[in-house]
């Protein structure tokens, strides 16, 4: 197998050949413009590279229009698609929203650095890049053929869905019902009676709010029959906070049963992560343009849709038979920000919702961001590290991250913050049966 490896670090070039070598021959170049040479002479000679290793961030001619150049290159040849080079990006972190963009202009997989000889071979696995056998030694490689078979899974379904969404075949689910124009209202200050009219518009959230009122927690003497007072005893905050929660229950639906557990997990872990965001901002004394409680529950909703969307590409056939859910939806992880970005712009949502779904899980570079990002950050953090939503509590120290920091957490405010949580929640769920 040929290989391209292009990176200017040095460190990391040199890492990645020693890695590479035992799949076939190496070359190593610092730069776009080289590698874009090297790939026209391979071309030319008839014998193009199978693999490339490109580095995303590179001064000059970047990963990305290096990328474009080979495709380019690889057109105009007219080379069979199993003749193309398979290209891996290798990225920063930092750098992930950019992957898209990659995904778009033709590469086959990403590899997000730190990286080491395991991370390779899983994807060189992916890519059929190994064989079925063992490596075998180097020099009978090199006569081997261009590798053949699909494109792996995963990236075939990361495309698939960035282009169908690009021509605008997938219809994106329509907002939680009434709930933006009851927002406006909220922040125009009308009274509890015109939100209450309001909110009889939708019969589902009235029945709820009505129920939600009377159940133990908020139960006067008097069972309440009418939205009215309902509304009136719940108050202006509670009633926001429920006609969130019961809007964009509705949302969080998987159109494909098989993918309702996963919804079920992401809706606890939303709903979670508003009480926390709701928390903090109360602890720390924070005061947000827009409600704590609603930034935290939206902040995902990019997962929420790419759920929905693999979900019915599964049940139109389009995914073939090729689905291990957990390689996708791990795939998808990379997506979800830049897709909840653009579902809440078309949402009409205000930008900072959109900045916060982006942005939420790159915790070391927001440091500087607005305040709110912080707090969505570490409320998703602390729901993270109770474990709200996944299979078991994530194990990593909350008051290192940079938004607990930025807030001048404490071992004491975690606690409390902790207890609080596991009360709202057991509050929210009880209140909503
Ligand atoms: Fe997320
Ligand atoms: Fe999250």
């Amino acid at each position: 197998m040929k290989i391209l490896i292009v990176d200017d670090e040095t460190i990391s070039r040199t890492k990645l050949e020693a890695i590479l070598e035992e799949y076939g021959e190496c070359l190593a170049v610092e730069n776009g413009r080289s590698a874009i040479e090297a790939v026209a002479a391979a071309i030319r000679s008839g014998a193009p590279f199978h693999l490339i290793t490109m580095d995303v961030a590179m001064p000059g001619v970047d990963g990305m229009e290096a990328l474009y150049e080979i495709r380019r290159l690889e057109d105009s040849a007219g080379l069979a698609p199993e003749a193309r080079a398979r290209i891996i990006m290798i990225t920063a972190q930092s750098d992930r929203d950019c992957l898209i963009t990659c995904v778009q202009a033709g590469c086959d997989d990403y590899i997000i650095k730190p990286f080491n000889s395991d991370k390779v071979a899983r994807r060189l696995e992916a890519l059929n890049l190994t064989g079925p056998a063992k490596p075998s030694p180097v020099k009978e490689r090199r006569a081997e053929p261009a590798p053949e078979g699909p494109e792996t899974d995963k990236v075939a379904i990361g495309r698939q869905v960035l282009r169908l969404f690009q021509r605008g075949e997938i219809s994106l689910p329509s907002p939680p019902g009434i709930y933006r124009k009851f927002r406006q209202m909220v922040e125009a200050g009308a009274s509890l009676p015109r939100i209450a009219n309001l909110l009889k518009e939708d019969l589902a959230v009235s029945f709820h709010l009505i129920s939600v009122s009377n159940s133990p927690f908020y139960r006067g003497v008097t069972d309440n029959r009418t939205l009215h007072q309902a509304v009136g005893r719940l108050g202006l905050d509670l009633t926001r906070k429920y006609v969130d929660l019961l809007g964009n229950r509705a949302v969080f639906t998987a159109g494909n049963p098989a993918y309702q557990p996963l919804m079920e997990n992401l809706w606890e872990h939303s709903v979670a992560c508003a009480n926390a965001a709701e928390v903090i901002a109360g602890l720390v004394g924070l005061r947000t343009d827009h409600d704590p409680f609603t930034l935290g529950i939206m902040h995902d909703v990019g997962k929420m849709v790419l759920i929905q969307i693999v979900g019915e590409l599964e049940v139109r056939g389009t995914l073939g038979s090729i689905v291990n859910r957990e390689d996708i939806l791990g795939t998808l992880d990379v997506y979800h920000g830049s897709f909840g970005e653009a579902v809440l712009n078309q949402w009409k949502f205000p930008p900072e919702f959109g900045l916060i779904a982006k942005l939420h899980d790159r915790i070391e570079e927001a440091a500087d961001g607005p305040e709110a990002l912080s707090l969505v950050q570490l409320a998703n953090l602390a729901v993270k590290s109770m474990g709200y939503g996944y299979d078991r509590p994530l194990d990593f120290d909350l008051l290192e991250t940079p938004p607990a920091r930025r807030f001048n957490m404490t071992p004491g405010l975690i606690d409390q913050l902790h207890e609080r949580i596991t009360r709202l929640m057991d509050e929210t769920e009880k209140s909503l049966k």
